[in-house]
């Protein structure tokens, strides 16, 4: 088994200094707010692979039928020869296109978890063990470079994880994955969509509390890095439908006044009774806001598959030889 690379674009330290200015920020602002990307050390990573597998949590299992039914397509389409995956995680549904990504020489997984980029890479190794993986530490939010590596490049985002992205962060975004193609290259895309209130909830509020627990780790995350002394047990986890910007909040709510005291910030941070802390937005999406702002940034549409129900869609578009 050939041992794969890992590179870190994030510098060791990187972590806590961002985490630092994230929380100081977030925390001293008016919402109070904190960002996603810290929900995800080992044990969020493992929290979330536990809301995949959820029977409320549909857009795992959606999108993992619509990978199944094309990758096929998307191989013959795209004749790969690189992939790149942004936020990969566990790479679980991944191996659906590596099956049929016949021409695929380097697979590229980048993530801000060291350890699920790590886990993944020796699953997948054990299946394919010719393929040269380059996995990185590396914030998908930050400019970065790829590796040198064969064209024709693909560029994955899957897990609707896109719409973890603000409106403004999401159009910065695309325009830097516009930046990682050559004309001709392709983004392959996974978006939830708008759907009825009561299942959209369901999603992020399960009956058995992981989606809590996993909103709750942010807190434990700063108890640890950042010395803080947030009592998870005091806050609620809240998920709600908002109809107006399409998206799912999620919040944690104070259960009680209280002060939380972060010692790495020199910091004390007053929460009144029922205070909401806001964490994730979750945006669902409809077909013609996602070709708009695929367009906006030089990115055509190619193919739009949604599964069975129509719970879920996975687009295909093209760099243009235009560069928005
Ligand atoms: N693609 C997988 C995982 C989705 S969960 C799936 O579809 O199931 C979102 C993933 O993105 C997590 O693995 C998380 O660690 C990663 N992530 C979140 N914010 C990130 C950022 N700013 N930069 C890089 N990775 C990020
Ligand atoms: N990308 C996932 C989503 O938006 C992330 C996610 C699922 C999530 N459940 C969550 C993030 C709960 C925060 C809290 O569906």
């Amino acid at each position: 088994m050939s041992p794969f690379r890992i590179t870190r674009t994030l510098p060791e330290d990187a972590t806590g200094a961002a985490l630092r200015a994230d929380a100081l920020h977030g925390l001293t602002g008016t919402p109070k707010t904190l960002p996603p990307k810290w929900f995800y050390d080992a044990r969020g990573s493992e929290l979330f692979d536990e809301i995949t597998r959820l029977p409320e949590y549909y857009p795992t299992r959606a999108e993992r039928e619509i990978l199944i039914a094309r990758a096929r397509d998307i191989a013959a389409t795209t004749g790969a020869r690189t992939l790149v995956e942004l936020g990969s995680g566990s790479s679980d549904k991944t191996r659906h296109l590596l099956e049929e990504l016949t021409d695929l020489a380097t697979y590229v997984p980048v993530d801000v978890s060291e350890s699920a980029l790590r886990g993944a890479a020796d699953a997948l190794l054990a299946e394919h063990p010719a393929l040269d993986i380059h996995a990185m530490v590396t914030d998908f939010t930050s400019a970065f470079e790829l590796p040198e590596t064969p064209g024709p490049r693909l560029v994955a985002f899957l897990g609707g994880t896109i719409g973890n992205l603000l409106p403004d962060e999401r159009a910065a975004f695309l325009t830097a994955v516009r930046g990682l193609l050559e004309p001709g290259d392709f983004f392959l895309l996974g978006t939830d969509l708008v759907k009825d209130e009561a299942t959209l909830v369901a999603a992020y509020d399960d009956a058995a509390g992981v989606t809590a627990a996993f909103n709750k780790n942010v807190l434990a995350v700063m108890d640890r890095e950042l010395g803080a002394d947030f009592d998870p047990g005091a806050f609620e986890h809240v998920a709600l439908w908002n109809a107006d910007d399409e998206w799912i909040e999620m919040r944690l709510r104070s259960a009680r006044a209280q002060t939380v005291k972060l010692t790495a910030l020199d910091l004390e941070v007053e929460f009144a009774a029922g205070e909401e802390v806001r964490t994730e937005v979750s945006a669902k999406f409809r077909q013609e806001g996602v070709k708009a702002e695929l367009h906006e940034v030089g990115l055509e549409l190619a193919h739009w598959w949604t599964d069975s129900e129509g719970r879920f869609a996975l687009s295909l578009s093209q760099a243009s030889d235009e560069r928005r």
